[in-house]
């Protein structure tokens, strides 16, 4: 233990006992958590850090410090802007401590200095950057040790926690736009086993399920995961897997990426502008073979691997073409959550269990998703399979908030993109971290955007009658 002392009760917002009604702040904060246990929240801490150097020890200054892409912070930025997060929430609101480093707040704001200009900010270097963070972390886990489990600032440990592994997902896919040859390293996943095949598509019964979830019952669900509701949903046959690579070529070859009448007419607009014919890192061989580059490597494209890299446009037009449409967000997490048995929502498609090897391709074990019809043991009571991890999935839903939404602990996670143009994704990808993914998380991206970990899969109405 230390002897820092630690304010009894954050200067803002005012805590607000279980119960309390009446508005106490901008930003409400829930009405009862779950604790977590301290050593699973510095272990958490501890795992994210770890896959942060991991990510930026492999590369020199310089490329620490570069823009690879317009579409990205250089990786020295996501780094400070970890730190800098940690402390406002863990040491300064937290732990009441006076300001570390208040000069650095303007900088690493993401609201206020686009992607594409980071790169000209007069950051701090890669070294004070490292340095930074470990000072900060170094005192987050001071306070955590004094704070004994309480929930509400427990809770602002487990959103950073979240906070770091969602920036290295970023910075993964800031690899994955960098040139040069490739730094990182993973085994190839699992292939499915032989002589299994699931049926192509499942069908998901007619009915009503709780949606998201509330506080008191996941104390790591971020706040667009909340309130939980009651939704119906109607009967509908969803694909077992993410669309493949080989089902996306087919598209391609009919000539899909130039017929209008299967895109949205902004995708159209969006798709001759951008000059877009195939998914983003691919290319044809002199003898018309598609390669794809994966992380600084070239290689014929894997026929059974689910699709990556398209965006919400490019995912919806195939769906059209296919006769299919992408699932809403709702006929997503029904599928993932719901358990027929026990009419519960549960937190992963195969139960309440952690997710480990044997359920899904998450947590950068491996850097491409397995082949579709993997992880028989993920799979949910519906049958379908990989609803997590391997490819985030696109939804037809625009994000926006379940009624009820408060936000918390700020406007600017999710509230100001609400009703914005974002699509929803979900599931969570080959690099998303299990501390991140659950049924319930919702992701977020426009959709023109192909550089996240992005796939789908498709679904349609299930005719009374007609199967
Ligand atoms: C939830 C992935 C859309 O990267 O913009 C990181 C996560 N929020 N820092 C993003 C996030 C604040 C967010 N996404
Ligand atoms: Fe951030």
């Amino acid at each position: 233990m230390t002897e820092t002392p630690v304010a009894p009760t954050p200067p803002t917002p005012p805590k607000r006992r279980v119960g309390t009604p009446g508005a106490l702040d901008a930003v409400s904060a829930p009405d009862a958590r779950a604790p977590i246990d301290p050593g699973e929240l510095a272990a958490a801490l501890e795992a994210a850090r770890r896959r942060t150097h991991e990510l930026t020890d492999c590369l020199p200054a310089d490329e620490l410090t570069a823009r690879h892409s317009p579409l990205m912070s250089p990786l020295v930025w996501d780094l400070a802007h970890i730190a800098n997060q940690e402390e406002i929430w863990l040491l300064r609101r937290a732990g009441g401590r006076a300001p570390l480093r208040a000069d650095l707040d303007h900088l690493y704001d993401a609201f206020r200095h686009p992607r594409a200009d980071r790169s000209a900010l007069p950051l701090l270097s890669p070294a004070e950057a490292r340095h930074y963070a470990a000072e900060v972390r170094a005192q987050a886990l001071e306070v955590l040790d004094l704070l004994a489990g309480e929930p509400e600032r427990a809770f602002l440990f487990a959103m950073i926690a979240q906070h770091e592994q969602q920036h290295d997902e970023t910075m993964l896919a800031t690899h994955q736009l960098r040139r040069g040859r490739g730094v990182l390293y993973a085994p190839a996943p699992a292939r499915p086993r032989p002589g299994h095949r699931p049926p192509a598509e499942v069908l998901v019964p007619a009915g009503p399920f709780t949606m998201g979830v509330d506080p008191a019952d996941d104390p790591w669900a971020l706040d667009n995961e909340g309130p939980a509701h009651r939704v119906f949903v109607p009967a509908f046959w969803l694909d077992t897997t993410p669309v493949s690579n080989v089902a996306y070529q087919e598209f391609i070859a009919d000539g899909g990426y130039h017929q209008s009448r299967w895109w949205h007419p902004e995708g159209w607009a969006h798709r001759k502008q951008a000059n877009l014919t195939a998914p983003a890192f691919w290319h044809r061989d002199l003898e018309g073979q598609w390669l794809r580059h994966r992380f600084g490597r070239a290689e014929p494209v894997p026929p059974d691997e689910p699709v990556l890299h398209i965006s919400w446009y490019e995912a919806d037009a195939y769906a059209r073409w296919a006769g299919r449409r992408l699932p809403t967000e709702a006929e997503w997490e029904k599928a993932a959550r719901h358990h027929p048995a026990t009419g519960r929502s549960r937190r992963y498609p195969w139960g309440d269990v952690a997710p480990d090897a044997r359920h899904a391709n998450l947590g950068q074990r491996h850097l491409r998703p397995a082949p579709v019809g993997a992880y028989a043991e993920g799979a949910a009571p519906s049958g379908a399979r990989q609803l997590l991890g391997d490819v985030w999935e696109w939804t037809a839903t625009e994000f926006t908030g379940y009624p009820g939404f408060a936000a918390h602990p700020y406007r600017e996670y999710s509230e100001v993109f609400f009703d914005a143009g974002y699509r929803v994704l979900r599931g969570g990808s080959f690099g998303t971290d299990p501390v991140a993914c659950r049924g319930t998380f919702r992701n977020w991206d426009l959709p023109v955007r192909r550089q996240i970990f992005a796939g789908f899969r498709t679904c349609r109405d299930a005719r009374p009658g007609l199967g």
